[in-house]
């Protein structure tokens, strides 16, 4: 056979995964559109997907119901030692995982194809990017790797025979019986047989029996962001569950924004913004992962590393996210949303009622009002390419980075927490960022709703190694001589009044917060200085329509009795899941926030 590459270690590899999973047949991908359409048809013949006649080149899949988003609870971190996977990881040793995993693995290729994807997080021969081999007999992963990833023959070349790769080796764990096919059923296996492991000591992913997202796209949570939190902490940099945005003044003067919020919190939203105050232009770099480096200059530069969006489809509409609703107009999967009878999708919140009957994402007809359940699931997603996207930076490839000027932390808090507020330094911003936590909406089964889930710098799923040591490397990289450290901001769209009606209008609105983080990057905007950090003072933000002054002075209060009890929590149940490795400098910001509260 004619291979595309002459990198041995990579053929030694691709022939040991063949071996072991005993697929049919093995194909190199090119990235090719005629590769991406073969895989479609596939799929569509197999009765796996539906072609949507509304939109061009687009597939509806609906996956099995028991495969619908990431699962936490067999997501593992293989290390030597449980301390380096830390208190936050579920580790298993990796010997013993590994041998569990290749029981599994054996065999389970067969009756199917094993499709090898080389692809680029990043530019393809950027500095900055890194290289994955994807192993995976689900030709669904391959559609998605083509949009969320660069895909392809120019990856080899990059490779050339002595590069390095991160090997990402993917099953959906379903071998075929001699003359067996799917029968139009999503192929998984059930949930005690789902691994999404981790090496990241040996730079590996192995995950097993899932076919859907973050189990199964490994460039993305478990590459991007698990093995390459691992690595920027060795090498001194930064991979972090952020959007980009690049803002523009009135003036032209530019400046750009990395935000961590933890998933469900607005991401995709604000990275896509449209500004309602005029004269003012956001454009997307990236919506869900930033990999940082200091450049010469002292300035932290981030790249996207990701080609496409993964975004949640129910409360995307022309006025919560106009220019996603124009990304998703052709070249999109769509995963697990209702089909309407024309051949479009519909989702909860897409802004206009379902155009008669719809079928629903388990396949069964559904009726606005009548039928019991959404016609979508909650964690129902598109899968959309990047160069669609009306706002796209210019520079969004720019294999540079682009400069981040300011960092944003936030969550979904009904209460206590501000619109906004400042960090007086990189530590208390590092502060800022361990805290972050979310109210728990009624779609989590596990947890009771209305209680805060913390999940520091959004990252808790996501790194590949002990969180405090997470919180020391924060903590470093701001101690390094000749850095131009970004300011931090913790900011939040989700107040709530008493009688849950939004006390801030968000999406567009929330350009009026960026504004003033805009100015505050220049030493402008005034503040004052209370004992949660710097807080914009009266008039520093415009008020939207319908927003009454009682409404922002609720907005940009400090709740004392509410951070009382705030820092209560994290001192009796977040801060102490991290014992010994919790860095001083935390436990001393958290001891000096309560004395000033009670000054
Ligand atoms: P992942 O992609 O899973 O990492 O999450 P994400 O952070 O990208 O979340 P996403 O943007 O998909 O969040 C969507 C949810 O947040 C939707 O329910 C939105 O309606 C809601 N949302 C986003 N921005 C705002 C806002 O400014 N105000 C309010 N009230 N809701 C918002
Ligand atoms: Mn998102
Ligand atoms: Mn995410």
């Amino acid at each position: 056979m004619n291979l595309p590459t002459k990198n041995k270690k990579l053929i030694d590899w691709v022939n040991e995964c063949a071996e072991m999973m005993t697929p049919d047949a093995v194909v190199w991908c090119d990235g090719s559109e005629a590769e991406y359409q073969k895989m479609s048809d596939i799929m569509v013949d197999a009765g796996l997907a539906v072609r949507l006649k509304k939109r061009p080149n687009s597939l509806l899949f609906r996956s099995d119901p028991s495969d619908v988003a990431r699962v936490e609870n067999r997501t593992y971190i293989a290390t030597k030692t449980k301390e380096a996977a830390g208190p936050t990881n579920n580790w298993i040793d990796p010997n013993e995982l590994k041998a569990t995993m290749k029981e599994l693995y054996k065999g389970c290729m067969k009756g199917r194809t094993m499709y090898v994807i080389p692809f680029s997080m990043g530019p393809v021969g950027s500095d900055i990017s890194k290289i994955g081999i994807e192993v995976t007999d689900s030709p669904y992963v391959v559609m998605n790797m083509h949009t969320m990833t660069r895909v392809g023959t120019k990856v080899l070349d990059v490779l050339g025979e002595t590069g390095e790769y991160i090997p990402c080796l993917h099953s959906i764990g379903k071998p075929l019986a001699e003359g067996e096919n799917d029968g139009g059923q999503w192929p998984c296996a059930p949930l005690d047989k789902k691994y999404i492991a981790h090496f990241p000591e040996e730079r590996l992913i192995w995950s097993y029996g899932s076919g859907y997202g973050g189990n199964a796209l490994l460039g993305k949570k478990c590459l991007a962001l698990r093995i390459a939190s691992a690595q920027a902490r060795d090498e001194g940099w930064m991979a972090e569950h952020m959007l980009i945005l690049k803002l523009t003044s009135p003036e032209g003067v530019e400046k750009h924004v990395a935000a961590a919020f933890p998933s469900a919190c607005g991401k995709t939203n604000l990275a896509m913004l449209v500004p309602t105050i005029p004269g003012w232009k956001v454009e997307t770099v990236g919506d869900d992962i930033a990999w940082m480096k200091f450049g010469d200059d002292g300035k932290l530069y981030a790249i996207n590393p990701e080609a496409g969006f993964f975004g949640v489809a129910p409360g995307t509409s022309m006025h919560s996210n106009p220019n996603a609703m124009k990304s998703i107009e052709k070249d999109t999967i769509f995963t697990n949303v209702a089909l309407t009878e024309d051949g479009d999708v519909w989702w909860e919140d897409i802004g206009y009622p379902a155009p008669g009957k719809l079928t629903d994402w388990k396949g069964n007809e559904w009726e606005e009002g009548k039928s019991e359940g959404p016609s979508s699931h909650p964690n129902s997603r598109f899968t959309a390419k990047a160069a669609n996207c009306p706002s796209i930076a210019s520079n969004w490839e720019d294999p540079k980075g682009v400069p981040i000027d300011a960092f944003l932390f936030g969550g979904r808090r009904p209460s206590v927490i501000p619109l906004v507020h400042e960090a007086d330094s990189w530590a208390h911003g590092t502060f800022m960022g361990s805290i972050v936590g979310s109210e728990v909406t009624a779609a989590a089964l596990d947890l009771k709703a209305g209680t805060i889930r913390r999940d520091p710098m959004a990252m808790l799923p996501f790194c590949g190694y002990n969180m405090g040591e997470y919180f020391q490397h924060w903590i470093d990289l701001g101690k390094q001589d000749g850095v131009q450290l970004p300011k931090v901001f913790f900011v939040n769209w989700f107040r709530k009044t008493d009688d849950g009606k939004w006390l801030w209008p968000g999406f567009g609105e929330n350009s009026r917060v960026l504004e003033y983080i805009f100015n505050r990057c220049d030493g402008k905007a005034k503040t004052v200085d209370t004992p949660i950090g710097k807080m914009p003072a009266k008039g520093e933000i415009s008020m939207p329509e319908g927003v009454e002054q009682e409404d922002m002075d609720e907005l940009l209060s400090v709740d004392l009795e509410g951070w009382k009890k705030e820092v209560a929590d994290i001192k009796a149940n977040h801060y102490p899941k991290f014992g010994e490795k919790l860095p001083k400098e935390l436990a001393e910001f958290l001891a000096s926030l309560e004395s000033k509260l009670n000054a």
